[in-house]
C-alpha cells in the first residue's frame, strides 16, 4: 500500500498564523504538523508516500522531507493548483494509484492503539474494501458525520450536516483499493465547489464496500486546524512524549524501530543536530533511552 498525505487546503481559520504559510508546517510541540500524518504512515509500515499541497507551500515540504531517503521512505510531491475538495487529491495522484492507497490528512495526529493492528493489516493485505475511521466529537456539524441504523451499522455519511443524527466523526485517515482513482472520477463538484471525500466513501458504502471503524478511547485524534486545537495537540504530544516516552512525530526514531534505517544513519541524522539541540537530545533519549 502506497500513502498520501495531503497538505494543501487554505487554512484560513488559522489565519494569521497561515498568511505567509502552510498551516501544515506550523509548531506541534516540537516538529512541523506535517511530520505527525508521515510518521502516522510510516507507523503503519508504508514506504512510498506522495505529499499534495499548495504550488505556495509544496518548496517548503519538499526543503524539509526531500526524497524521504534519510527516513528509508520514498518521497514524492505534486501540486493542487486550488483547494477544490479532499478527493481531488486522487486525480492528483493519479498514475501514483497503482496499489492500494491509504490517505491522511496533513493537519490530523492520530496516537494510535488498539486500532494500530488492525490498520497495519489493512496495510499488508490486499484490499478491496474502503475503510474509515470514525470518532466521537462534540461538533460533529463540522464533520463527514455518519447515520447509523438501530443497530449501529451506518447507513450513509453526510458532509457537515447542520442536524447531525450522532457525533460520529468521519476522520482523516482512509484506505482504498486501487479503483478509488475510478470512484473519484465519478464526483462532482458539491454545492461548495469541492470534491468531497464524503461522496467518494458513499460510494463504497453503497456497494457495501465500506469497512467504518469506531477508534477506541485508548487512541487519540487531533485536528490541529484551529487556534485552540493547534495549542491542544501541542499540550498532548508533549504529554504523551513524557509520560509514555511515546515517540509520536519523532520520523527518525520510528524508521529505526521499523528497520527502514540501520543504526549509523540514525546516528548521522542525530549528530547532523548541534549538540545540546533539544531534538536531538530527545532524539536519543527516545531511541535508546540516553542522553544525546
Ligand atoms: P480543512 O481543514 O477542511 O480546510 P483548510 O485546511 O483549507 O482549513 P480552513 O477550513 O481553516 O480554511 O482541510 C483538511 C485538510 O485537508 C487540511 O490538511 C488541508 C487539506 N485540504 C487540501 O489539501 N486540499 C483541499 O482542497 C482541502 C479542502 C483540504
Amino acid at each position: 500500500m502506497k500513502g498520501i498525505v495531503l497538505a494543501g487546503g487554505s487554512g484560513s481559520r488559522l489565519a494569521p498564523l497561515t498568511n505567509t504559510t502552510s498551516k501544515q508546517l506550523l509548531p506541534v510541540y516540537d516538529k512541523p504538523m506535517v511530520y505527525y500524518p508521515l510518521a502516522t504512515l510510516m507507523d503503519l509500515g508504508i514506504k512510498e508516500v506522495l505529499i499534495i499541497s499548495t504550488p505556495r507551500d509544496l518548496p517548503n515540504i519538499e526543503a524539509l522531507f526531500g526524497d524521504g531517503n534519510q527516513f528509508g521512505l520514498t518521497i514524492t510531491y505534486r501540486i493542487q493548483s486550488a483547494p477544490n475538495g479532499i478527493a481531488e487529491c486522487f486525480l492528483i495522484a493519479d498514475d501514483f494509484i497503482d496499489e492500494p492507497v491509504c490517505l491522511i490528512l496533513g493537519d490530523n495526529i492520530f496516537i494510535l492503539r488498539e486500532e494500530l493492528l488492525q490498520l497495519r493489516r489493512f496495510v499488508q493485505e490486499p484490499l478491496d474494501t474502503a475503510a474509515i475511521l470514525l470518532c466521537q466529537v462534540q461538533d460533529p456539524e463540522r464533520f463527514g458525520v455518519a447515520n447509523c441504523d438501530e443497530k449501529g451499522r451506518v447507513v450513509k455519511l453526510e458532509e457537515k450536516p447542520c442536524t447531525p443524527t450522532s457525533n460520529l466523526a468521519s476522520v482523516g485517515l482512509y484506505f482504498y483499493p486501487a479503483d478509488v482513482l475510478d470512484k473519484a472520477r465519478q464526483l462532482k463538484p458539491s454545492a461548495r465547489g469541492e470534491l468531497e471525500i464524503t461522496d467518494l466513501n458513499n460510494i463504497y458504502l453503497q456497494e457495501n464496500r465500506l469497512n467504518a471503524l469506531r477508534m477506541t478511547e485508548s487512541s487519540l485524534w487531533l485536528d490541529a486546524g484551529t487556534p485552540d486545537s493547534l495549542l491542544q495537540a501541542s499540550v498532548e504530544v508533549e504529554h504523551e512524549i513524557r509520560e509514555h516516552g511515546n515517540p509520536v512525530g519523532y520520523l527518525e526514531v520510528l524508521a529505526l524501530r521499523r528497520g527502514l534505517i540501520s543504526e549509523t544513519s540514525f546516528e548521522a541524522l542525530v549528530t547532523s543536530l548541534k549538540p545540546g539541540t533539544p531534538y536531538r537530545e530527545k532524539l536519543r533519549q527516545l531511541a535508546f533511552g540516553r542522553d544525546a
